[in-house]
C-alpha cells in the first residue's frame, strides 16, 4: 500500500479540458497534484486556487533559477497563492536559496521549500562536458543537497535511486522528492532511471512525482487506485 499523500500527480497538460476531466477523476483522494510550467504559463495563477478548491495539496514546480534578489521576489510574489511546496535551482546558490527561503518566513505556514539538484534527464557525460562538474551525476547530486541543506531548504528533487545516498549523507528528516516513477509494466516514455512506486516506498523517498503512468491513461482513477493499492 502506498500513502496516497505521498504520490504527487503531475499535470503536464495545458489543455484546461483535460485538466477538468483529471480533476473529477482524482477527485478524494488525499494527492498531491504538480503544476509545473506547461499548466500554469498556460492557463495562469487561478490553477492553482483551482487544484486547492477540489482539496489536492499544491506542488508548484517552476524551478526558479535567477540572482538572488529575483528569484527571492518571485517566490514572494508565489507564497500569496495557496500552495504548500516550491522549488528552486540549487545550481543558483547558496544566497539564492537562503534568500528564498527568507521570503517565505513570515508566512503564519509557508509551503516547503525544494531544490532540483541535477534533473533526471542530464547524463554523466553532459554534466562532465557542459557543465564542466567533474565525478558522478550522484556526487554532484550529492553536493547541491549539502547546500540546500545548509541554506536552510526543506529537501531536495532527485532520482528514487539516490535518496539512500542522500538520507545517509543529510539525515532522514530532510525530505526526497522523485520523479522516474513507473509501476511494472508501464510505458518508460523519456524516464532513464526509473523504479517501481514499491520500491521508491523501500529506498525512503518522501514524496514521489508520478505523471504519464497516470494522466495518459484511459482510467486515471483506475491507474491511480492500482498505483496505491501497490497492484
Ligand atoms: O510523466 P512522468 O511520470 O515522467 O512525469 C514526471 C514529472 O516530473 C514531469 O512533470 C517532469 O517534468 C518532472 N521531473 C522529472 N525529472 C526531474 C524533475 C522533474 O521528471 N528531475
Amino acid at each position: 500500500m502506498i500513502p496516497a499523500n505521498k504520490v504527487i500527480v503531475a499535470l503536464d497538460t495545458s489543455d484546461e479540458v483535460k485538466l477538468n476531466t483529471l480533476f473529477t477523476a482524482l477527485h478524494g483522494k488525499d494527492i498531491w497534484v504538480k503544476v509545473g510550467m506547461e499548466l500554469f504559463y498556460a492557463l495562469g495563477p487561478q490553477i492553482v486556487y483551482k487544484a486547492k478548491e477540489q482539496g489536492f495539496h499544491v506542488f508548484l514546480d517552476l524551478k526558479l533559477h535567477d540572482i538572488p534578489n529575483t528569484v527571492a521576489q518571485g517566490i514572494r510574489s508565489l507564497s500569496q497563492l495557496p500552495i504548500d511546496m516550491v522549488n528552486v535551482h540549487a545550481a543558483g546558490g547558496l544566497e539564492m536559496m537562503t534568500r528564498s527561503l527568507e521570503a517565505l518566513k513570515s508566512l503564519p505556514k509557508r509551503p516547503l521549500l525544494i531544490a532540483v539538484t541535477q534533473l533526471t534527464s542530464t547524463t554523466q557525460e553532459q554534466m562532465n562536458r557542459e557543465q564542466k562538474i567533474s565525478g558522478s551525476i550522484e556526487e554532484s547530486v550529492l553536493n547541491f543537497a549539502k547546500l540546500a541543506h545548509s541554506a536552510g531548504l526543506d529537501g531536495v528533487v532527485s532520482s528514487p535511486l539516490e535518496v539512500q545516498a542522500i538520507k545517509n549523507l543529510i539525515g532522514k528528516n530532510f525530505l526526497t522528492v522523485t520523479p522516474g516513477i513507473r509501476p511494472g509494466g508501464s510505458e518508460l516514455n523519456d524516464q532513464k532511471r526509473v523504479t517501481t512506486p514499491k520500491e521508491a516506498l523501500e529506498l525512503g523517498t518522501d514524496f514521489m512525482v508520478i505523471g504519464r503512468p497516470i494522466t495518459a491513461s484511459s482510467n486515471p482513477r483506475e491507474a491511480l487506485m492500482n498505483i496505491l493499492e501497490g497492484r
